[in-house]
């Protein structure tokens, strides 16, 4: 099975799901073969992407085993990330070995990281799987950098832009928050993270990273930005608009999204109701709204055939992203359709 943007849906393809309209009603079956003069009335259907089998999808399926489906589905998703899985842990590893004592010798190890980052995630395409991933069950300012990082060259790619770029985006996810290093240590010797560092932290992430590496200026305002909102409600200096270069404009999404996801965080918050969160952040001035649209909608154009529980506990499947409300799909569960459009008290309260 692979996932298809609807503009890219041609003639001969075969349908890996039903698709249905917006009155629940089925269009197309599943495993039907698309024709041209279908292309049209797929495409009035406002879908972003749909799924399509591939022929080892179609072996054994006379029984139409929605089982034997699902195990398909996800060993190709665990093939997509498990090489990713182990580059991460290792890439943390080796950074947090270096990044609370940062020096002139640090210069070697800060281009093996970024570069080790950059290859692995060059390899990955399947990136609603990577964010999942690296979720983080405990904050750790050293796993929250490379999170950052990560989320951040997510986003420049999705924005296209250069390698150089991209390159400079990881960076500065991974020094962003280099200066909390200066503070007290857990028993863990993890940084532990004070109320009275948090308006100066930038400042001494810029003048750390300065003294040991020759960074672009773009990385080091990157840096020194990350906390500055576009309405100049951040610190540490309140500038705002276009003051703000773009890498922290885009760090800005990265760090929000990680520190709200944070298992043990205050919120606790779901993917869900974070997406939905940024959102509104961006409406508000805040954040910047075309990096917030282009991580959104990765997301959620991405997210059709994953398995989601819901807040009253059943288990299901999304199947159709609502075009009125992208945060709000539907779910299938069992031989039954949720539609969390209309069932307005019900939540999507995580991955499974
Ligand atoms: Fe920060």
């Amino acid at each position: 099975m692979k996932h298809v943007f609807i503009e890219d849906i041609k003639s001969g393809m075969i349908l890996g799901e039903d698709l249905l309209n917006n009155f629940n009603v089925t269009v197309f079956n599943k495993h039907h073969v698309v024709k041209d003069e279908d292309i049209e009335k797929i495409k009035k259907l406002d879908l972003l992407m749909i799924s399509i089998a591939e022929e080892k999808d179609l072996i054994d399926k006379s029984e139409n085993n929605d089982e034997a489906e699902d195990s398909i589905i996800e060993a190709e998703r665990q093939k997509y990330f498990d090489s990713f899985k182990d580059n991460y842990y290792d890439i943390i590893n080796k950074y947090s070995s270096y990044a609370s004592n940062l020096d002139s010798s640090s210069k070697d190890a800060i281009e093996k990281t970024a570069n080790d980052l950059i290859s692995a995630l060059e390899k990955e395409k399947s990136f609603v799987e990577i964010i999942k991933l690296i979720r983080s069950e405990d904050f750790d300012v050293h796993r929250h950098c490379v999170n950052v990082s990560i989320i951040s060259f997510i986003i420049g790619k999705l924005l296209k832009m250069s390698n150089r770029e991209k390159r400079n985006l990881v960076l500065t996810g991974l020094f962003h928050d280099v200066g909390f290093t200066c503070s007290a240590k857990d028993i863990l010797g993890r940084p532990v993270i004070g109320v009275e560092d948090e308006p100066k932290h930038p400042f001494h992430s810029c003048e750390k990273v300065k003294s040991v590496y020759s960074f672009e200026n773009e990385v080091i305002f990157g840096i020194l930005n990350h906390h500055e909102r576009i309405d100049g409600s951040g610190f540490p200096r309140g500038v705002k608009g276009n003051d703000i270069n773009i890498y922290s404009r885009i760090l800005a999404v990265a760090d929000e999204y990680d520190r709200m996801t944070t298992k043990s965080s205050k919120g606790e918050n779901s993917p869900f109701s974070t997406l939905e969160s940024l959102n509104k952040m961006s409406y508000g001035g805040g954040l910047d709204p075309k990096v917030v649209d282009v991580f959104t909608n990765m997301y959620t154009g991405n997210y059709l055939g994953h398995k989601v529980l819901l807040s009253d506990g059943r288990k299901g499947k999304i199947v159709y992203r609502n075009k009125y409300d992208k945060f709000r799909p539907m779910v299938k569960s069992g031989d039954e359709f949720i539609d969390l459009y209309s069932e307005y008290k019900l939540n999507i309260v995580d991955f499974i």
